[in-house]
């Protein structure tokens, strides 16, 4: 688990009101970041790295990140999913340098040895020597070094991965709440992949987590939800916080257009005109009518949004960058229209669309204002000092939640 609770980190001292503020410094310093690695990413948590459709065939493979350490992930034979850590078993060379592709087994740059599907080695060059000279010892034995596997779990087509063998099971890491949730999307209905599209943005990657707990900003910071009438302030909502680092964020999609916003929502601009009004016209789906973000920590925010579907991968590059590798998509038997508007709808929502692009944005401002001040805290009391499950989206409780988790965790 590398660094126990550093002597770097002892001085930290959480703020004394406790889970309404959130100092500075968990944002900027590198050795609460490094802890944040081992516990979060490498220790016992599942991981999101891949949809099921994107590795449909024997040999098929997806590139995938776990915090910076590289994975793959392979459908090997008979079908079966393998999961293993990108990182050649002789010198370390990473063996797969592509995103995605198909091979028959993994050969390594740097010596060539070669791997099969599910990480085993298979083959050492010149490992009984040239001319009776040189060569791997007699005893040397390829089982023994094979490629690092990571134990895999797939849920109705979503594949997750964790690096501890003796971990908790899925389930158990996930809680109940968030995977009734979570298998409203992956009910067993076969996955059809529809794209994606990537963004860095310059914070810390924790900032991304609490942007998608905090709908209290969704009305404020992206008028244009409101002024098409996709989401506002009095949008039905309920919010669930887990003790766990995940969240609930649940709304229902009234789809009222800006006209019959209450007079307290001024922040509707009524002039502006939308010529291709399906971007803003979800057709409903999902008996229960509700628009679901869950956000499974530490890896992954699994969004419905009108009615685009995907999954954000969180893929932290130091402690004050990430990469946000989006992945859309719909379902096999989606008929044409839905397919289309599944498609425009990510369009709306994505990283060069009206949503994404402004919190993107007001991220790297926020790391901005965090840097250098690690005396100052945030404050976030709205909905109330407290902890618990609320019915409306002006609130930043989920916030307090995370961090309430979070001190726990790290021992903070
Ligand atoms: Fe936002």
């Amino acid at each position: 688990m590398g660094k126990s609770l550093g002597a770097e980190m002892s001085d930290r001292i959480w703020p004394k009101e406790g889970w309404t503020r959130v100092p500075f410094w968990v944002y900027t310093d590198p050795d609460v970041y490094q802890r944040e690695l081992d516990l979060f990413f490498y220790g016992p948590s599942w991981n999101y790295v891949a949809l099921d459709c994107e590795i449909p065939q024997i040999g098929s493979y997806k590139r995938s990140w776990i915090g910076e350490r590289q994975v793959v992930v392979v459908r090997g034979e008979g079908g079966r999913v393998h999961v293993w850590e990108n990182r050649c078993a002789h010198r370390g060379a990473r063996l797969c340098w592509k995103n995605k592709g198909r091979e028959e087994s993994f050969t390594c740059p740097y010596h060539q040895w070669n791997f099969a599907l599910d990480g085993t080695l298979q083959g050492v060059p010149l490992k009984r020597g040239v001319l009776k000279k040189g060569g791997m010892p007699a005893d040397f034995d390829n089982v023994d070094h094979g490629l690092t596997p990571l134990r895999v779990h797939v849920e109705g087509g979503s594949i997750w991965a964790s690096f501890r063998l003796d971990g908790p099971s899925f389930e158990e890491y996930s809680g109940s709440q968030v995977l009734a949730n979570m298998r409203r999307l992956f009910s067993g209905r076969k996955l059809k992949l529809l794209g994606y599209s990537r963004q860095r943005i310059p914070s810390n990657w924790k900032l991304y987590f609490e942007n998608l707990k905090d709908p209290y900003h969704a009305t404020l910071l992206h008028s244009f939800l409101i002024t098409f009438g996709l989401w506002r302030a009095d949008t039905q909502s309920e919010t669930l916080p887990e003790i766990s680092g995940h969240s609930i964020m649940v709304s229902r999609n009234v789809g009222r257009k800006a006209g019959d916003a209450n007079p307290e929502l001024t922040r509707a601009k009524d002039s502006l005109l939308l010529h291709d009004v399906d971007t803003v016209t979800p057709r409903p789906e999902f008996e229960d009518g509700k628009v679901v973000a869950v956000t499974h920590f530490p890896s992954v925010i699994m969004h419905q949004q009108a009615n685009t579907l995907g999954m954000r991968h969180v893929i932290p590059k130091g402690v004050d960058s990430f990469e946000l590798a989006w992945t859309f998509f719909g379902y096999e038997d989606d008929d044409p229209a839905m397919a289309r508007l599944r498609v425009r709808h990510a369009n709306l929502y994505g990283p060069a669309g009206y949503v994404a692009m402004e919190d993107g944005e007001v991220l790297s401002e926020s790391q901005n204002g965090a840097h250098h001040n690690d005396g100052h805290s945030a404050v976030v009391e709205m909905g109330g000092r407290e902890i618990g499950k609320q019915d409306h989206m002006v609130t930043e409780v989920l916030i307090r939640a995370f961090y309430h988790h979070y001190r726990q965790a790290m021992g903070l």
